[in-house]
């Protein structure tokens, strides 16, 4: 069983990842951290807490809400693609007696900020704790300014962002989780800990078709899939209008599934860098992947390949 902290900003495909973790016996989550990106952080939390709301638990991982800003530039949105509330706007659905359709989870948040909660977490399981990093690294970054020798005892960090031989997201040449926090991302591939990075160029292979999704919904009963067919909503119709399919990326639940079914994925060593100040290249990740031009002090595993079929057969097997 793998000790487990996610830090994320719930974000549709947020949370499916968590969702997906949370039903993953392999993983043991000790704690959720929430970070300003897809949504304002309070937002994120309180997505947070509707995803958890929807899995009927006894027990709750730790919570705490991260960072409002990142390092320095100023926080940048993705509302346009998950909707208003980031989450297809399942936060304003109601039953027929008007109480919310998706109540939070009845759970309290830790008063410690998110930053002070991975550096407890870190303390107390020192080289155990797995870091699953699914929005901008702000919290990440902060917790290292704050205490790099406690973060030093991380086990890793498997974090969803960068864009390497495939185009960005957000501009030409920049993902979103890398192009909101730019500073914070060069700062934690920098850190001296195991890092893996399930880019676009891994996350872009997997395309949920609407078609697929509501096959698999229409098989099951139950929240949770209640939950995936009004959340994607939304954001299936900005992918038919702004990316040409209809259906979504489900990029945040690969990194759980890199450490759940690794043998499903496939990396590469490289020395991966971030450019903070571009004009036009803001947020990009740079690294060499080609074999023959191997970096000889490579920083980072970039996976590159993901085995599709089976990736979304047990991804829908572990939601029913
Ligand atoms: C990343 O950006 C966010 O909108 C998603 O939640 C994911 O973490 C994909 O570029
Ligand atoms: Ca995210």
């Amino acid at each position: 069983m793998q000790r487990i902290l996610i830090d994320t900003d719930p974000g549709v495909d947020d949370a499916f990842a968590i969702l997906l973790a949370m039903r993953s016996p392999e993983l043991q989550i000790e704690a959720i951290t929430t970070v300003c990106g897809n949504v304002p952080v309070a937002q994120a939390t309180q997505n947070l807490l509707t995803t958890l709301g929807v899995l009927d638990l006894d027990e709750f991982p730790v919570i705490a809400e991260g960072e409002a800003e990142p390092l320095v530039k100023p926080l940048v949105l993705a509302t346009h693609v998950h909707g208003d509330d980031g989450l297809g706007n399942t936060n304003q659905l109601q039953n027929t007696d008007n109480s919310p359709l998706y109540p939070p989870a009845n759970t309290s948040i830790v008063s410690a900020s998110g930053v002070d909660l991975i550096l407890e977490m870190v303390t107390r399981y020192p080289d155990e704790l797995t870091i699953i990093a699914l929005g901008p690294l702000t919290n990440i970054a902060t917790a290292i300014r704050k205490d790099a020798k406690k973060m030093q005892r991380v086990q890793k960090i498997v974090l969803m962002g960068g864009a390497f031989e495939t185009y960005g997201n957000v501009t030409t040449t920049a993902e979103f989780n890398i192009f909101v926090d730019p500073h914070a991302a060069h700062e934690v591939f920098q850190f001296d800990v195991p890092i893996h990075i399930v880019p676009l160029d891994a996350t872009h292979q997997v395309i949920l078709t609407g078609e697929r999704l509501r096959a698999e919904i229409d098989k099951r009963e139950g929240k949770v899939s209640q939950f995936l067919r009004d959340a994607t909503q939304a954001c299936m119709e900005f992918y038919r209008e702004e990316v040409g399919f209809w259906g979504f990326h489900i990029h945040d639940a690969l990194p759980i599934g890199t450490l759940t079914r690794p043998d499903y994925f496939e990396s590469v060593r490289a020395h991966v860098q971030v450019e903070t100040e571009g004009t036009l290249t803001s947020g990009m990740t740079v690294a060499d992947l080609r074999p023959e031009r191997q970096h000889p002090n490579p920083n980072a595993y970039v996976c590159i390949k993901v085995a599709v079929e089976v990736f979304l057969d047990y991804f829908f097997d572990r939601l029913q």
